[in-house]
């Protein structure tokens, strides 16, 4: 088990800097998920620590201990990729074992290992089989069983879901929960869906342009993003957002902070607008509504309106988010916020 910690780090690809003076402490022992926009640098922070692409400057820490003179091999990592490279021509069995091989560790270890490893991710039936023959689920999960296998204090997972269909990949996001309570060992996994980060994160490290945006419990991120970006990043639909009017401030809530009516409610922020689309989800409607200048997504659980239907968007003041012209969160007990609820309550239908 180890913790992981970047202090001031910046990493540069020829002159262009990706990575600026980051700090960042991954906890020992937890599920860590980085997320954002392609192009953030994800990968590129999984490299320094994998040691594959060292800092240009800045120290990494892997158990308090600076690893960057040490080589990739020697930090106690494994590191999964999207493109898992599995041996075709080795059964499932060898390619597990190769590594273990490599490191000469003696052979009847590496068969209890192997043994052990493959019962963990569901792979005992195959043993002898070529990959050829395995299922794209199966094959992700030989490519982790091998990566499982070395023992590493810190297991590295940049996208190792994302060729698997829908369904696979949700059954394979528990197994990984599940394999991660088991071996209690430090998980980094790199994803750009935030579906993922929500469902399997303890903490979400959330990204953008080489920066970290907030780095909280998923609940956290979802119920008090620090920011404009995290408040559109995470959630399906985004965080609605408008404009005040007045301070280059935004207004924000969450499709289901709004409740549709025929007739007008008694809630802070009022508005009326007309369904523009309906999209049927099965336990769930999505609603966009047209008012003003605005469009808001909105999620009921009743599907019980229909295109062009006049509707009353009601909005509690507790469901409110407010986002200043840094696009930073204005916080509740800052005095703004009373007075940017006073100019919604302003601007109330009727
Ligand atoms: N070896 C390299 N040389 C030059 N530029 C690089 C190199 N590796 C990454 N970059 C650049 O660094 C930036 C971050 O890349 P990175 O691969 O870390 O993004 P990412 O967040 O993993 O994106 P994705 O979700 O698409 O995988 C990109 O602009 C990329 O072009
Ligand atoms: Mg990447």
């Amino acid at each position: 088990m180890a913790s992981i910690e970047f202090q001031q780090v910046t990493q540069a690809f020829d002159k262009n800097v990706i990575i600026k003076d980051l700090n960042l402490t991954i906890e020992d022992g937890k599920f860590t998920v980085l997320v954002g926009p392609s192009g953030c640098g994800k990968t590129t922070l999984l490299r320094m620590i994998a040691g594959l692409d060292p800092q240009t400057a800045g120290s990494v820490l892997i158990n308090g201990k600076d690893v960057t003179r040490i080589a990739p091999g020697q930090r106690g990592v494994a590191m999964v990729f999207q493109n898992y490279a599995i041996y075709p021509t080795m059964s499932v069995r060898e390619n597990i074992e190769f590594g273990l091989k490599n490191n000469k560790v003696p052979k009847e270890e590496r068969t209890r290992l192997v043994e052990s490893i493959s019962e963990t991710v569901g792979l005992r039936p195959y043993l002898d089989r070529k990959p050829s023959t395995l299922s794209g689920g199966q094959r992700q999960r030989v490519a982790l069983a091998r990566a499982m296998v070395k023992k590493p204090s810190v297991f590295l997972m940049d996208e190792p879901l994302s060729n698997l269909d829908a369904k696979l990949r949700v059954q394979m996001r528990i197994e990984l929960i599940e394999m991660h309570k088991k071996l209690g060992t430090t998980f980094v996994y790199v994803t750009h869906d935030q579906v993922e980060a929500m469902s399997m994160a303890d903490t979400i490290v959330l990204m953008n342009q080489g920066k970290i945006q907030q780095e909280a419990a998923p609940e956290t991120i979802y119920h008090h993003p620090s920011n404009l970006f995290a408040a559109q990043f995470i959630g399906v639909p985004p965080m609605n957002i408008g404009e005040l009017g007045i301070d280059g401030v935004k207004f924000g809530f969450r499709p289901e902070g709004a409740i549709l009516s025929k007739e007008q409610g008694e809630a802070h922020y009022s508005v009326q607008g007309v369904i523009a689309t309906r999209e049927m989800l099965g336990s769930e409607t999505i609603y966009q509504v047209k008012s003003g200048d605005h469009s808001f997504m909105i999620k009921c659980t009743e599907d019980r309106f229909s295109v062009d239907d006049i509707v009353f968007l009601d909005i509690g003041a507790e469901k409110l988010f407010f986002f200043g012209e840094d696009e930073q969160v204005i916080n509740r007990d800052d005095r703004r916020f009373a007075d940017y609820l006073n100019v919604l309550r302003g601007q109330r239908h009727g």
